[in-house]
């Protein structure tokens, strides 16, 4: 029998998974997530650790688990809470949660690309405040959805699931990087363009790139400078994707015409401008939080322990 740390409480259904199992639970109880004192405290003799994205995972709290550690099993398809070099050194396998949240993920930032064009939460905030109203012909004027160009930054699974949502909105489509755009090229009706051109170009960039080294400050002053007056940026990735005080700039002095966020670079801290903006929709961190989704991603992660723990190949290792 090995010993489980579960970092925070899980859904219903990734909690009976991991009552079936034949090893001792530790954790798994907390709705906030631990201090760092508690963490090291708490992973100390576990063979594996359930991690979600509000738990650093690095080559400090790898040691205080101890020798014996095995597997991290983060709960999120983003693993950039996880330090992958330090797991490797250690020799500890690292899985994460890919394709069970995707349509939920390209859900909320399809959500948030109509809200932010169609200025819906604005409107919502503007009638909530009782100011007087009337219909009219120049009243409320937004961009359009249907028929816009949008760009898509990272078409990996969920920039190609809102891919997907788009052409059912007769969008035409842009996208940068990806191994999938690599191989398969402009098949999806797809055209591969260089982030500048895209920049360029798009009516909506929509970001699906993983935060990295090489993706971290992407869209800067100079990115929001070179998008159209009247485009929307959408973030469901990561909120250090973007410069968050170059982006409430941009939004302030109108150089571009909005934005809709689920994620931000200090979360769960908001940058104090973003707040004071009305053409700005701000999520908080959603995009996986749907019942069977979350479920899934709890499983996926109790899954892959049971699997490492049992000497078996994990279902989805980080490569
Ligand atoms: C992920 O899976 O990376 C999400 O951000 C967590 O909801």
């Amino acid at each position: 029998m090995a010993s489980i740390h579960v970092t925070r409480r899980l859904t219903d259904a990734a909690h009976a998974r991991l009552a079936e199992l034949d090893h001792e639970v530790t954790g798994g109880t907390l709705d906030e997530p631990p201090d760092r004192a508690t963490l090291l405290d708490a992973v100390q003799g576990a063979a594996a650790i359930v991690s979600t994205v509000t738990e650093r995972i690095d080559a400090e709290v790898l040691a205080a688990a101890g020798r014996g550690l095995q597997v991290v099993a983060n709960v999120a398809v983003g693993l950039d809470n996880v330090d992958l070099e330090a797991a490797r050194a250690a020799g500890v396998t690292v899985t994460n949660t890919p394709d069970v949240l995707t349509d939920a993920t390209a859900d909320v930032a399809f959500g948030l690309i109509i809200d932010a064009c169609r200025r819906l939460s604005e409107g919502d905030r503007f009638l909530r405040a009782g100011t007087p109203w009337i219909w009219g012909p120049r009243f409320f004027l937004g961009r359009p959805v249907a028929g816009s160009t949008l760009g898509i930054v990272g078409y990996g699974r969920i920039g190609q699931a809102v891919a997907r949502r788009a052409r059912g909105f007769d969008m035409e489509i842009l996208a940068t990087g990806g191994r999938y755009l690599a191989q398969h090229g402009d098949a999806d009706g797809v055209a591969t363009v260089e982030l500048d051109e895209l920049l360029d170009r798009a009516d909506v960039v929509s970001l699906h790139c993983p935060l990295t080294d090489a993706t971290r400050g992407l869209i800067g002053v100079d990115e929001l400078e070179r998008m159209k007056a009247t485009a929307v940026l959408v973030n469901t990735a990561r909120g250090p994707v973007v410069d968050e005080d170059a982006l409430v700039q941009a939004l302030r002095n109108g150089s571009i015409a909005a934005a809709g966020l689920d994620v931000y670079r200090d979360e769960p801290a908001l940058h104090p401008g973003l707040t004071y903006l009305d053409n700005v929709v701000l999520a908080p961190h959603v995009g996986s939080a749907d019942v069977p989704t979350r479920d899934a991603m709890g499983v996926l992660a109790v899954d892959n322990v049971a699997a490492v723990l049992a000497g078996e190949p994990p279902l989805t290792p980080v490569r």
